[in-house]
């Protein structure tokens, strides 16, 4: 069990505003923020970053809407991270996701689910190391 997580909050989630409000609920929930940072992902980095999904009917849209605008990527620390992050975010699926989460709270459909999480303390590795060197994260 590892103490540290991967998360995005996705383009559909900055654009609306909701920045503020889902970064205040990670942190009421005892998150702590070890790296951060505002950017916005071409298309190859989304399509690599989401590579384990490349043979999915819906890759070409996840590419194009992870690259559509900002988003802002953290690694976050707390005991169970991984497990806890999940049942904060809520399903993949915002209709099937628990009242008071996440994406419950700000994600609109299936696709533009207003955060990422990461599902095992591997991918938590693989996906802060594919945003923050070891300077950018404290
Ligand atoms: P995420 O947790 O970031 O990991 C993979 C993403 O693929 C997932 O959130 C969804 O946003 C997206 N996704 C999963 N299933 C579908 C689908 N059926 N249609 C569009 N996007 C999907």
């Amino acid at each position: 069990m590892s103490n540290r997580t991967f998360t995005m909050i996705k383009p559909d989630a900055t654009s609306k505003g909701y920045t503020g409000a889902i970064l205040q609920q990670i942190l009421e929930a005892g998150f702590t923020i070890k790296a951060m940072k505002w950017t916005r992902l071409t298309t190859e980095q989304a399509g690599l970053f989401y590579d384990i999904h490349r043979e999915r009917p819906f890759f070409g849209e996840l590419v194009d809407f992870m690259s559509s605008g900002p988003i802002v990527a953290a690694i976050l620390e707390k005991e169970n991270a991984v497990a806890d992050f999940r049942k904060l975010i809520g399903a993949t699926n915002p209709a099937q996701a628990e009242e008071g989460t996440i994406r419950k709270r700000f994600a609109a459909s299936v696709g533009e689910n207003a955060v990422h999480g990461s599902d095992s303390d591997e991918n938590a590795v693989i996906e802060g190391n594919f945003f923050f060197s070891q300077l950018e994260r404290f």
